[in-house]
């Protein structure tokens, strides 16, 4: 994709790649054609479990205004019918659509590991007909649970819920193939994380698998196909467990020790084979599993892991391998959560990172700095005598006397290894190794117990998150917004694994608020829906009965009552709007509409005369404390629009109409109670109370010159700093920029001085911080809107909301 530049009055350049905008391919240095096909946002998605899976694919032409006049649709139950152009699931018939994105699939009834492969042929506005795309392809989950034959098994149910670790469960079965495989499809779900192993080579590239989700509503398979790893013979499986979120054992502040689901970890695989012949065997876990333990001896995925190379197990995922001394697996009554789909952008080891520097502040303590903040693990290269233990603990800041320093981030975390992991060597030859079953928030690596003095590649960081491609990206000529930009990204990526968190080092929550707030950002720049499509699942999960929802989700309990308010639980609204506004997804807002009603009704029966005075307000601010009842009250209004607008989607005007009416009279409440007509300000005066009154549309409009004039007061005022906290920041850019006010956004967002963004830069900072001091963690993206106002606002592209998904492209530039 090549960039676009533009040349703005104000004399900066900007370089803008949006591959999620509509391609005329001109550029694009790619052939003319219909590409990048998608089946619910994912290239060749396996086991879905979607009854009618939406497809999407891509135009490029190489001529002006290429548009889409009419499309085909074939979907086939193999690669050969497709490539004779026979759809017999479904043939769509050629449909007078410009339609490219999000089209639902109505053919016959998909059955349980259906193979689907499919292509499109379109008709640009000549109507002149493109060639057939490639063909892709989806397979279809199992959709029932009586295709499941499989038992869940495991370790011994005896001490469940203990707080003693266990080391982790290695699990085999060896089995023989007497004729050729034509098709295997393996499926798993191992709780908390699995490993899983095919004749001695690791299945897929997945990490940290599957991702964590309400375990007793909800837990994940995943799906793999195999033909190519099986051998005529005998083959083997092994799997190891991780505890992941499973079974927290250590103590946190937000209680994932209680959690109702815990449990030693356990796992459900099937294995369905299809022969030549045309017979079919499965592979299933039973009682005729093997089980033992080796080298993993703790892991804790806030914690970190211990492991014992002396006590590996050589061979054991071989076939052949004597097992005679291995324990039978014990059958374990399943979870309590129903088995679903992971159909998600993987968690993978993103890159490597070698060290800028290596030091040694004390004798025998080693620190490396990889030079950038990341979420991921540490990898070791090292050899030595056995015996000898290394032991690696992350961090993102130093003391003065150049050792690592916790202190602002691991109190919550009960336990004295906190982002540490030890690792024993084996003693034979060249030993590499790197956590599987925990990852840590970190630039630092302080290093003890080394044999020897370090090398070069004695440790380097691993990246992992999940594996999200580019959605679009913004450069300038200003160097200090580029570095803002990529340390926004830096952020939000560090912060998604698998699903969106606060922090990597401290929590590694699912903080709802901090999600909502990036949810723009984040899918300007990756492609991430499918992830968030799952993530939103888990928030009907984690809903209780009056409709309420927790802070953080997934939650094992702890979240209900931390007065969060709307501006958090509200992702659950305002997460899927902007799926539909970025990506023109319906299904996201319609299919969670009961769950949008239970909640918003929650409110409507705690507001008092339509304001809603329950929340943590603007979290981090720098003076000024705007009272949490005006920004609650203003989330609440936006999400009763988003109700509304869910309704009419749904064609239930009547409903539409019901919440319409209310987000008037919250509107008409609002101002009444905040809004000064002598001074045009709203409560007293702060950026964050004016900003948010414009920002959420409830300023009226005669009155809004003034607001606005009240707003650059504030911000002269504060010296064209900001004075706001997560919630202000986003609002304040948006809301000079939309009222003719662009320059003075423009001096917050390149203010190098306290509080700022640019400040944290100068500072030295790879990632955002959780505070404009930088006191807690140094790896926030609450604060990361900003790189949305670049593409917004600098580069002026945003979807028109009134035909979403870039159907029709707002251009805007705020300077
Ligand atoms: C988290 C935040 C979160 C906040 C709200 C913090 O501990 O790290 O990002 O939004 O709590 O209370």
């Amino acid at each position: 994709m090549r960039p676009l530049h533009l040349f703005l009055t104000a004399g900066i350049w900007l370089a803008i790649a949006a591959s999620s905008i509509a391609s005329s391919g001109a550029s694009s240095g790619q052939a003319p054609g219909i590409t990048d096909l998608r089946c619910e946002y994912l290239h060749d998605p396996l086991g879905l479990d979607v009854a009618r899976p939406r497809l999407n694919w891509i135009i490029r032409s190489d001529r002006r205004g290429t548009s889409q006049s009419a499309y085909r649709i074939l979907v086939a139950s193999s690669a050969e019918l497709l490539q004779s152009d026979t759809g017999d699931l479904w043939d769509s018939g050629k449909i007078d659509s410009s339609q490219s994105i999000q089209v639902e699939y109505a053919g016959k009834p998909l059955a349980s590991g259906q193979a689907c492969s499919w292509k499109v042929e379109v008709w640009d506005e000549r109507g002149i007909a493109l060639p057939w795309s490639a063909p892709a392809s989806w397979t279809m989950g199992l959709l029932n649970p009586d295709d499941w034959a499989a038992k869940w098994i495991g370790p011994s149910p005896s001490s469940d819920k203990s707080d003693a670790p266990l080391a982790a469960p290695m699990l085999r079965k060896e089995f023989e193939i007497s004729q050729p495989v034509r098709r295997a499809m393996l499926y798993i779900c191992g709780l908390g994380y699995y490993e899983l192993h095919l004749n001695g080579a690791k299945v897929g590239d997945h990490v940290l698998d599957p991702p964590v989700t309400r375990y007793d509503k909800r837990v994940l398979y995943v799906t793999y196909d195999v033909t190519s790893q099986l051998a005529r013979g005998r083959n083997a499986i092994g799997i190891i467990l991780g505890n992941g979120w499973y079974d927290t054992t250590v103590s946190d502040a937000w209680d994932f020790d209680k959690a109702p689901w815990r449990a030693r970890p356990q796992v459900r695989l099937q294995l369905d084979l299809e022969f030549a012949d045309g017979s079919r065997r499965q592979v299933v876990t039973d009682s005729s599993w093997k089980m033992a333990t080796g080298p993993w001896l703790f892991d804790q995925t806030r914690v970190g892991e211990i492991y014992d190379a002396r006590k590996e197990i050589p061979g054991w995922t071989i076939a052949g391998f004597d097992d005679s001394r291995w324990q039978p697996a014990i059958v374990r009554e399943p979870p309590a959560g129903k088995l679903a789909a992971s159909n998600v952008e993987p968690i993978r080891v993103i890159q490597t990172i070698r060290p800028v520097k290596i030091s040694q502040p004390k004798p025998g303590i080693y620190l490396f700095d990889l030079g950038q903040n990341i979420a991921g693990w540490p990898r070791l290269t090292v050899s030595g005598p056995a015996g000898t233990t290394v032991s690696m603990r992350c961090g993102e800041v130093l003391a003065p006397d150049g050792t690592l320093d916790n202190s602002a981030i691991q109190s919550l975390v009960h336990s004295p290894d906190f982002q540490c992991d030890h690792y024993t060597l084996s003693g034979n030859g060249v030993e590499v190794w790197a956590p599987r079953f925990t990852y840590h928030g970190f630039q630092y690596v302080q290093v003890q117990g080394l044999p020897t003095a370090p090398g070069a590649d004695t440790i380097v960081g691993e990246v992992v998150h999940s594996a999200f491609e580019p959605a679009g990206e913004f450069e300038c000529s200003d160097p200090l917004l580029n570095r803002i930009e990529i340390a926004s990204k830096w952020s939000y990526l560090n912060n998604f694994v698998g699903i969106p968190t606060d922090c990597p080092q401290r929590e590694k929550n699912g903080w709802t608020g901090d999600a909502q707030l990036a949810v723009a950002m984040g899918l300007e720049h990756f492609k991430g829906e499918a992830s968030y499509t799952q993530w939103i699942d888990t928030f009907q999960d984690c809903m209780r009965a009056d409709g309420k929802l927790p802070c953080i989700a997934p939650t094992g309990g702890w979240g209900y009552d931390v007065l969060d308010g709307p501006a958090w639980e509200s992702a659950y609204l305002l997460i899927p709007w902007e799926m539909y506004r970025q990506s023109g997804d319906r299904r996201i807002l319609t299919s969670h509409y009961d769950g949008f009603k239970k909640w918003i009704d929650f409110y409507t029966r705690l507001a008092k005369d339509h304001i809603v005075s329950y929340g943590l307000g603007d979290w981090e601010p720098v003076k000024t404390k705007t009272p949490a009842e005006i920004t609650s009250t203003a989330y609440y209004y936006r999400d009763l629009l988003i109700v509304a607008e869910t309704a009419e989607l749904l064609g239930r005007a009547q409903e539409a109409g019901h919440y319409r009416d209310l987000a008037q009279q919250v509107r008409q409440s609002f101002n009444s109670t905040f809004f000064d007509p002598k001074t045009g300000n709203y409560g007293d005066g702060s950026q964050t109370a004016l900003a948010c009154a414009l920002y959420q549309g409830l300023a009226p409009d005669d009155e809004r010159s003034r607001v606005v004039e009240n707003l650059v007061h504030a911000v002269h005022h504060a010296g064209n700093h900001l004075d706001t906290g997560i919630l202000g920041a986003k609002y304040i850019l948006r809301a000079l920029s939309d009222n003719g006010r662009g320059d003075i956004a423009w001096k917050l967002a390149t203010q190098r001085t306290r509080p700022g963004w640019g400040n944290w830069i100068e500072r030295g900072a790879t990632t955002l911080w959780e505070d404009w001091d930088g006191k807690s963690s140094r790896n926030h993206v609450m604060f990361g809107d900003i790189s949305a106002w670049f593409i917004e606002y600098l580069a002026g592209i945003s979807p028109d909301d009134s035909a979403p998904g870039y159907k029709k492209i707002r251009f805007c530039w705020a300077i």
